[in-house]
């Protein structure tokens, strides 16, 4: 059996590869469709990385189980298991807007064992492996020192499908305004998870993602020393439904805005 570093290095050469698929791609799109809405996209280039990604996982690790985003795989029952956003900030990406990412995380027996995530257009390899802490183009990231929301910029996003949990989102997003600094909507939620283990955010929450999306960022996020749970401060759910990063600091804060009886229905 490989070694945590053999598998981290495997991974980080696969999202440099992929990273320059997207890039070949990046203002010079021919195709792009709708999937779940019709603001929920897909490209060429979303399909082409991870063609690549499964391609190099299943040569190297045949009896692996992989999960990606775009494609359905068979469940191979492995104790490892590879979870992949090939290209995490599609809408920005079409936009040719450079805040876009390749995501992969590995889980052993249901646990996260590393992840990564790059954001080619800006070159950044972002990157952890459990009890080892969090890097940035090979330098240690840590998460802000911020004691309070007063004192934090927080970011969030918001899910394609635009329900009555999709109003009540802009309620919680009114909340934090009135309790931070000020939140941002990027666009990418890798990227989120990593900008909050390097500090430039204090806080992420966000409804209705799915395991490719924080896989790999929740570990790097959490390595960097942040708290990453659900939205009431237990583990959060591998499907991405509810989840809350923060500097540690201000959890119980974000905790108080998000848990309120009235967004119960977040449960649900
Ligand atoms: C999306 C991004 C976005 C988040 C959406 C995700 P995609 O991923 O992470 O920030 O708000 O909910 O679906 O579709 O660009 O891979
Ligand atoms: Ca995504
Ligand atoms: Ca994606």
């Amino acid at each position: 059996m490989d070694t945590v570093t053999n598998y981290l290095d495997f991974t980080k050469k696969i999202a440099l590869e992929s990273g320059s698929i997207l890039m070949g791609y990046f203002g010079n799109l021919e195709s792009i469709k709708n999937k779940s809405t019709s603001i929920d996209l897909v490209t060429e280039a979303d399909i082409k990385s991870e063609h690549f990604l499964i391609k190099s996982i299943q040569k190297k690790y045949p009896d692996h189980t992989i999960i990606t985003e775009e494609s359905h795989l068979k469940d191979k029952n492995s104790d490892f298991r590879w979870i992949i956003d090939p290209l995490d900030g599609t809408t920005n990406f079409v936009h040719n807007l450079p805040i876009f990412a390749v995501s992969i995380g590995l889980q052993y027996k249901e646990e996260t064992i590393l992840g990564v995530v790059y954001n080619p257009a800006a070159d950044k390899l972002f990157y952890a492996s459990k009890g080892n802490g969090a890097f940035l183009n090979k330098n240690k990231i840590n998460i802000s020192l911020s004691n309070t929301l007063s004192e934090s910029l927080i970011v969030t996003g918001f899910p394609y499908l635009h329900d009555d949990r999709w109003d009540l989102l802009f309620k919680i997003f009114k909340d934090c305004y009135s309790k931070t600094r000020g939140v941002r909507r990027l666009g990418a939620a890798a990227l989120d998870l990593c900008f909050v283990a390097m500090g430039r955010f204090e806080a992420f929450y966000e409804f209705g993602l799915k395991p490719w999306d924080i896989c790999a960022g929740s570990l790097i996020a959490k390595e960097a020393g942040a708290n990453v749970s659900d939205w009431n401060g237990k583990p959060y759910p591998f499907s991405g439904d509810r989840i809350l990063a923060t500097n540690v600091k201000v959890h119980n804060e974000m905790i108080e805005i998000l848990n309120k009886e009235e967004f119960k229905v977040f449960y649900t």
